[in-house]
């Protein structure tokens, strides 16, 4: 019997990890795959880290239905810190007869050789991983070389992405993901015990004028759009901090984030009305453009009803649909954030985010590039400020 051994902490086991378990039982021929959660002394507890029994719980609901994946509750049942070596051990004496298929993320096979008592490992099982990005697969068969002088039998594959982690799937939830959202990343009866349990739910921020910027629009905003808010926040907080050079407060861009959509729910006449507030629209486009009024209103919106002055700060909220030429660094920071927020889910997204983690002109250039191209596939018109930007964001040579 062939049988895949994939330990983790699984805090919660999401697609990213089935579908890597299912990928290795189809392509190794395995008879089954068996998912140990590990178990984590308390002394080691991380913040967010459920226990034992909870992690155990997730998984069985989460392969019911997929016969070839098996959960064992061997490393938690034995109490302590996990060893691979005390796992592969248990089973080979459980199952003499039976050929080990150890499966390890890349980032644990480059150091495989550090394990405890790693010869043990690679004399009792077979040791299986994949390339998880580009450029990865070279790195991992030049040290499966390696490997294979100190005994170990290795089989290195080109994997599918699946871009979630557990850390973002803990994060969205406590945002105040719902249901269909944590149904794009684990099965469905998964989700919802984590949201009848309340796991992971605790309030991330505790921010006084976050706090206060969220009492604005927690009753305004449908539960869906306050999620799409918090995410966008967290998303502008992540950019202030890699691109904000200092020049841009990581907070004042979490805030601009969080109130970029402050009037998407009003009635479109109310939004019509609050843009008209700030003077009259120069682009008539803009006027027939429904779509694009909130964020024109909500600048204007927040500096009657909440008193914000920081023009920056209102710009980045009225230009976060259409951007513009020469935007300042908050402004291209809020509308990139609310492009690439962890609850987005069209098609070229992680195309986006890979833009955006390049650097803030490719995240610029590639969402331009997109915004125009649905338009025009969609036979829209384009209005001034777009099209300004698109034309300054490709004008300079390629960086
Ligand atoms: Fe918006
Ligand atoms: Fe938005």
């Amino acid at each position: 019997m062939r049988i895949g051994v994939y330990g983790g902490t699984f805090n919660p086991i999401h697609q990213g990890h089935l579908q890597l378990a299912l990928e290795y039982a189809r392509r190794l021929s395995l008879d089954k795959v068996l998912l140990i959660p590990a178990n984590i002394p308390p002394h080691k507890r991380a913040v967010q880290l459920l226990s034992g029994e909870e992690r155990l719980e997730l998984c069985r609901l989460a392969c019911e239905g997929l016969p070839e994946l098996e959960v064992s509750p061997m490393e938690i049942s034995r109490g302590g810190s996990s060893y691979t070596v005390d796992t592969l051990r248990q089973l080979s004496q459980e199952q003499p007869d039976a050929q080990l298929y150890l499966i390890v993320g890349s980032d644990m096979f480059l150091t495989l050789e550090k394990w405890r008592e790693s010869g043990e490992i690679f004399r009792m099982s077979h040791i299986c991983t994949g390339a998880r990005e580009n450029g990865e697969l070279s790195l991992l068969k030049e040290k499966q070389q390696q490997l294979t002088l100190l005994g170990a039998t290795s089989t290195v594959l080109d994997l599918p992405v699946f871009d979630i982690s557990s850390t973002q799937i803990r994060r969205a939830v406590g945002l105040g993901a719902d249901l269909k959202t944590l149904c794009r990343w684990m099965p469905q009866r998964e989700a919802q015990q984590i949201l009848t349990k309340g796991y992971y739910a605790q309030e991330p921020e505790s921010d006084e004028r976050y706090l206060k910027c969220l009492g604005w629009i927690k009753d305004t905003l449908s539960p869906y759009r306050l999620f799409h808010s918090r995410c966008v926040a967290d998303a502008a907080y992540d950019l202030a901090l890699r691109y904000g050079e200092g020049a841009v407060e990581p907070e004042k861009a979490r805030l601009a984030g969080l109130l970029h959509d402050i009037c998407k729910d009003l009635p479109k006449e109310q939004q019509k009305s609050w843009m008209e507030h700030g003077g009259p629209v120069s682009d008539p486009l803009i006027l027939l453009s429904p779509s694009l009024w909130h964020g024109f209103a909500g600048a204007e919106y927040l500096r009657e009803r909440h008193g914000v002055e920081d023009e920056d700060f209102l710009n980045a909220v009225r230009y976060h649909t259409t951007a513009r030429k020469d935007m300042s660094l908050l402004e291209k920071i809020v509308y990139l954030a609310d492009y690439i927020s962890l609850d987005r889910d069209y098609p070229d997204v992680e195309q986006m985010r890979e833009a955006c983690r390049e650097s803030m002109e490719q995240g610029m250039r590639y969402s331009l590039r997109y915004t125009v191209s649905m338009l025009s596939d969609g036979g829209r018109p384009i209005n001034r400020d777009t099209w300004e930007a698109y034309n300054q964001a490709f004008a300079c040579p390629t960086p």
